[in-house]
């Protein structure tokens, strides 16, 4: 262990399996990434050096201003004139930051980079003339002689343009941002550091969760993978039990909230009310989405204020519907610290709706049906307002909207759905 320590202080590469060296570099210092991001044990970016019989691949690079103690650990292991590849596993700066200097450095490698990625990573230099590269896809392969990197296309995690690059001769998965975390540990390797479970569960929450279709799509290639290390581009490398991280990705996509619905579409209603008449209003959608067969129709007053309980219920859900009255020309604090959740997981495609009394204006509807729209939710059933206090009639219409957003939701009505990403 003192060696892993100590090479990794003294800017040395560090030696991962026969042909393959780390080369990335630390950030024990940062506290918070992409804004978003708690970093309570820094992070690392990891970089990774492939020597085949034929040549030598660079695999990442690392953040702009840690780009000295990359290229001092490149350096330790290889010269800039052996450097035949160069692979980005997707294109943001903090796995590209060195990449520039390096291919002055080593202006004869080759840089590989996802199908998707060729529009970014122009960007990214903002040198088109010059810049050479080759996109790659699933089951490509670039050849280093005796060592051979296999490409497999893992959209989404976390960019468009993600992708991992598997080494099968030594059965390592050089998995960019997947299965990676944010915890800086100068032992690198995951049988010598720190317990960093929370690191990577929250890792996952925060970054894959989102897009669990395409965790659930990746892991279709990589289950398949025979495993001996995981090479991550953050926090530490997996050699101790990978499968097992394979599996925790697995456990983490798969449906937390097995019900007994089975086939039944589930439509969540969500409300607050400041004198009743939106509770009405949503016990009478609720009533009517009732009538419709195959629908299971949960109703919630979020006059508790928490909201994260229900973040999972909606991650499960096919549809929601919001209800909030109007205060001081704007919906109701807990409605949008609800919506403000569900950043973290998959709405796209998921019916939304919504619904309220209102006194003076009456914008909270609409505003709330913007925001579902902007999380991708599908709105086809225009919003239900009501004046104050709803009559006999109006929660008639309530009830007759719950039977619209139940058909909807089964199929039994259709609606044209403009998608405004359509019209750009
Ligand atoms: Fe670690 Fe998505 O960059």
């Amino acid at each position: 262990m003192d060696a892993v320590i100590n090479a990794a202080t003294n800017r040395e590469a560090i030696q991962v399996a026969e042909r393959v060296h780390w080369v990335g570099a630390l950030d024990p210092q940062l506290r918070t990434f992409d804004l978003i991001l708690q970093t309570a044990n820094g992070t690392t970016y990891n970089a990774y050096l492939l020597r085949g019989s034929e040549g030598v691949a660079v695999i990442d690079t690392v953040k702009e201003e840690f780009a000295d103690e990359f290229f001092t650990r490149l350096e330790s292991v290889a010269d800039y004139s052996e450097i035949k590849v160069i692979v980005l596993n997707h294109l943001e700066p903090d796995h590209t930051g060195a990449l520039p200097t390096l291919l002055q450095r080593a202006p004869q490698a080759q840089v590989y980079i996802s199908y998707k990625a060729p529009k970014m990573l122009k960007a990214l230099l903002k040198d088109e003339q010059t810049l050479q590269f080759n996109p790659v896809n699933t089951g490509d392969e670039i050849s280093l002689g005796d060592r051979t990197l296999r490409f497999i296309h893992t959209p989404y995690l976390h960019w468009p343009d993600t992708q991992c690059a598997y080494l099968p001769e030594d059965y390592i998965l050089f998995s960019g941002d997947v299965f990676g975390c944010h915890f800086c540990d100068t032992r690198l390797f995951n049988d010598l550091c720190g317990d960093f479970r929370f690191s990577f569960e929250y890792y996952y929450a925060h970054i894959m969760r989102p897009f669990r279709k395409y965790v659930l799509e990746a892991l279709q290639h990589i289950e398949p993978l025979e495993l001996e290390i995981i090479a991550p581009s953050h926090g530490p490398i997996l050699r101790d039990r990978p499968n097992s991280y394979v599996q925790r990705f697995r456990e983490l996509a798969t449906s937390k909230l097995p019900i007994e619905q089975g086939s039944d579409k589930t439509l969540l209603i969500f409300y607050l009310s400041s004198y009743g008449n939106t509770a009405k209003m949503a016990q009478a959608v609720c009533s009517g989405a009732e009538t419709v067969a195959n629908v299971r129709v949960s109703l919630y007053d979020l006059a508790g204020g928490e909201v994260e309980p229900f973040v999972n219920l909606v991650e499960e859900a096919d549809g929601i519907a919001l209800g909030s009255p109007t205060i001081n020309g704007d919906a109701t604090k807990p409605i949008w610290d609800l919506l403000s959740s569900m950043v973290m997981i998959e709405t796209q495609g998921k019916l939304g709706a919504a619904f309220g009394s209102y006194g003076w204006s009456g914008e909270a509807v609409d505003m709330l049906e913007s925001r579902l729209r902007g999380l991708k939710f599908k709105v086809p059933v225009p919003g239900f307002r009501v004046k104050l206090i709803p009559t006999e009639e109006e929660l008639q219409q309530c009830h007759d909207f719950g039977v619209q957003l139940g058909k909807v939701l089964t199929g039994k009505t259709t609606h044209k759905v403009i998608d405004f990403e359509d019209l750009v």
